[in-house]
């Protein structure tokens, strides 16, 4: 259960606090004893990650600041220092808990918070009992003292919501979860954040023939979906939308190219685009943000069926291009272009696609920085890279030249589903180029997403990576937007 996020004024006596501190000063409202404070002020010295101070009726956990690094950094120092700290913190079975600072930037403690949020989600929906580590009934509710705006608070919750339910998605294993479901899931979060949700259904879609999907869906015995989420308020800044699409593969097999040995692992979380999305449309409708945005989510389940589509195979794409099949398992690129095909008739400002695309992006950055690919104009990968560092989900740009599609040339269609071994994360990046006239951000999640162990509060085994970093982005695109008015 996510604790719940309140605004107090004045902290109790009986209160357990975590206090951020800009200097060694420590501050009276904590009403530590004189031997308490000068315990403090000896741990102050040694530079400890954080000091523990137990007063048998309230705990007070103190955190120094660190000096001497960029600001962002110092950010996400914070939200490191929040997740060492949350095995204490469960321990100590708090049902409320006090977060403030003393002598720190603005928005100290709501970074605080979010990494502590964060780091305190887990998975437990199918536990009939709690085991002996899921101590996550505590705490319930976490209390902001400090100078705080409503408004980064309100951002904080609707953020960190998204962010819980998200990750719930990815982590649903095929069997509770296909496509279908999946839509299911999206239209409740639309009607409860107020985006409208319609959901294309396999005859719409063949009737569309987006032969890129119902390519990979043959071998499924479940249907595809086609999401189209929109926010559209009335107040909107941008004449043309912004359209997101989340690669939405409820299951990767790899269809009759089976992956093997471990490699199957964990590729329910497939659609982690997909979720991120959703997550991004929940948040930037819960806040209101003044932008028309369009999200586009094409699903599917890729397996080896009876009717399964084979390499060798040639298809025609929603925009009539036609591909051979050189690998069963480069699905995400196919469902992805009949998306970004799709979006044309918005006339968008940008496309954004996410996906968890290659093992080649995952190969090159680790889990450290999100692949990125773009054709746009330098603005947008240069505020990308600021919110990047800003929420620490941090991009890394890889060449977009056009001799890499240059090797997805094919003999008998248009263009081939795979170029060569080389290069595997730019060259999916250049088959979606193919399928679009309109500036195109393409981030592969690949490395970011699929984290075996935990990396801080990202945890493992789907975080919702790009999830913090493109609702921040567009934020920060109403924002300017306000400013030249
Ligand atoms: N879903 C995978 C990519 C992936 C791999 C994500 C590892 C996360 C971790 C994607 O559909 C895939 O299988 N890509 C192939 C493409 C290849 C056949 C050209 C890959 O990267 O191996
Ligand atoms: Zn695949
Ligand atoms: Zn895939």
């Amino acid at each position: 259960m996510k604790p719940e996020i309140q605004r107090i004024s004045q902290i109790s006596f009986d209160q357990s606090v975590i206090c951020i501190l800009g200097s060694d000063q420590i501050p009276e409202r904590l009403k530590l004893s004189k031997q308490e404070t000068d315990f403090a002020h000896t741990q102050l010295q040694t530079k400890e990650e954080y000091i523990f101070i137990n007063s048998y009726n309230r705990c007070t956990y103190l955190i120094r600041l660190k000096e001497g690094i960029a600001h962002y950094k110092v950010r996400e120092e914070l939200r490191r220092t929040s997740y060492n700290l949350r095995k204490l913190i469960k321990e100590n079975n708090h049902s409320e808990l006090v977060i403030t600072s003393e002598k720190t930037y603005n928005g100290a403690i709501e970074d605080f918070a979010e990494g502590l949020l964060l780091s305190l989600y887990s998975f437990d929906k199918y536990k009939t009992k709690p085991g002996k580590d899921d101590k996550n009934f505590y705490p319930k509710k976490l209390l902001l003292q400090g100078e705080l705006m409503d408004s980064e608070i309100k951002w904080l919750v609707d953020l960190t919501d998204a962010v819980y339910f998200t990750r719930d998605l990815i982590k649903e294993p095929v069997n509770q979860l296909n496509a279908t479901s999946l839509a299911g899931e999206i239209k409740k979060i639309g009607d409860s954040a107020g985006f409208k949700v319609e959901v294309l259904t396999k005859n719409k879609i063949e009737a569309l023939k987006m032969g890129g999907l119902l390519a990979v869906n043959k071998g499924s015995v479940d249907p595809p979906v086609f999401c189209i989420l929109e926010w559209h308020p009335s107040n909107c800044l941008n004449k043309k939308p912004i359209v997101l699409v989340g690669k939405g593969i409820v299951y990767d097999t790899g269809g009759l190219n089976i992956k093997t040995g471990e490699f199957m692992a964990g590729m329910n979380g497939d659609m982690a685009g997909a979720a991120t999305v959703t997550g991004v449309l929940h948040t930037i409708a819960k806040t209101g943000i003044p932008l028309h945005i369009i999200g586009l989510i094409p699903s599917t389940d890729n397996r080896p069926g009876g009717n399964a589509y084979t390499q060798g195979d040639i298809i025609t794409m929603f925009n009539k291009m036609s591909v051979e099949i050189g690998n069963t398992d480069a699905e995400g690129r196919l469902i992805l272009a009949d998306a970004i095909s799709y979006a044309s008739k918005y006339s968008p400002e940008l496309i954004i696609d996410i996906a968890t695309l290659t093992g080649s992006a995952a190969m090159t950055f680790g889990n450290q920085a999100i692949a990125v690919m773009t054709n746009a104009d330098r603005k947008y990968i240069n505020l990308l890279e600021e919110c990047g560092n800003d929420v620490y989900e941090r991009i890394a740009e890889l060449p977009f030249w056009d001799e890499y599609g240059e090797l997805l040339k094919s003999d008998v269609a248009d263009l081939k589903n795979v170029g060569g071994r080389e290069a595997g994360a730019i060259i999916a990046g250049k088959f979606l180029e193919r399928f679009t006239e309109f500036p195109l951000i393409h981030l592969d999640i690949a490395g970011t997403e699929m984290l075996r162990k935990d990396n801080y509060y990202r945890l493992k085994n789907g975080p919702a990576s790009g999830l913090r970093l493109l609702s921040t982005f567009l934020k920060r695109i109403a924002a300017n937007y306000s400013e030249k008015r």
